[in-house]
């Protein structure tokens, strides 16, 4: 089963952003860490990332057809958009939210998520490790 592992704005400076928060690993290992973890589970992650709203709006509307599961980490979006919200509930696949920092420990507007009331489920605060959490959730999901 192919998963869209989507990454929203400024994930592209992983690495060089706020290291003390977001860790020194690029997107590059990352997205090859997701791959590795994926297919060990018997699945194969797409990994895409956009700085452009619409542009998620629209990969995401695509996964409909294509994928079975996403894996969303929304960057700022998350706190602020209702279109990712509708679009992942146009989508009818799971989709589970991943979040590199603790979001609940930061300040109080990254407090509020537009993803969490449709989402399987929220992993935050584990950096990296999340997304291969979320790999494993999301083989059960999609068995
Ligand atoms: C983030 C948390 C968001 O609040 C922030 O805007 C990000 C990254 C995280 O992975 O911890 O860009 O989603």
């Amino acid at each position: 089963a192919k998963i869209l592992v989507l990454n929203g704005p400024n994930l592209n400076m992983l690495g060089l952003r706020e290291p003390e928060i977001y860790g020194r690993e690029t997107l590059d290992d990352l997205n090859a860490k997701c791959v590795e973890k994926a297919a060990k589970l018997g699945l194969e992650a797409d990994c895409r990332q956009s700085n452009i709203e619409g542009e998620m709006v629209t990969w995401i509307q695509g996964a409909r057809t294509s994928h079975k599961g996403i894996i969303l980490n929304a960057g700022a979006y998350t706190h602020t958009s209702v279109a990712l919200h509708d679009a992942l509930l146009a989508s009818e696949l799971p989709v589970i939210e991943v979040h590199l920092s603790n979001i609940f420990g930061r300040e109080s507007f990254r407090h509020h998520s537009y993803i969490s009331p449709i989402a399987a489920g929220v992993i935050c605060g584990f950096g990296s490790l999340g997304y291969d959490l979320a790999l494993e959730a999301m083989a059960k999901q999609v068995a």
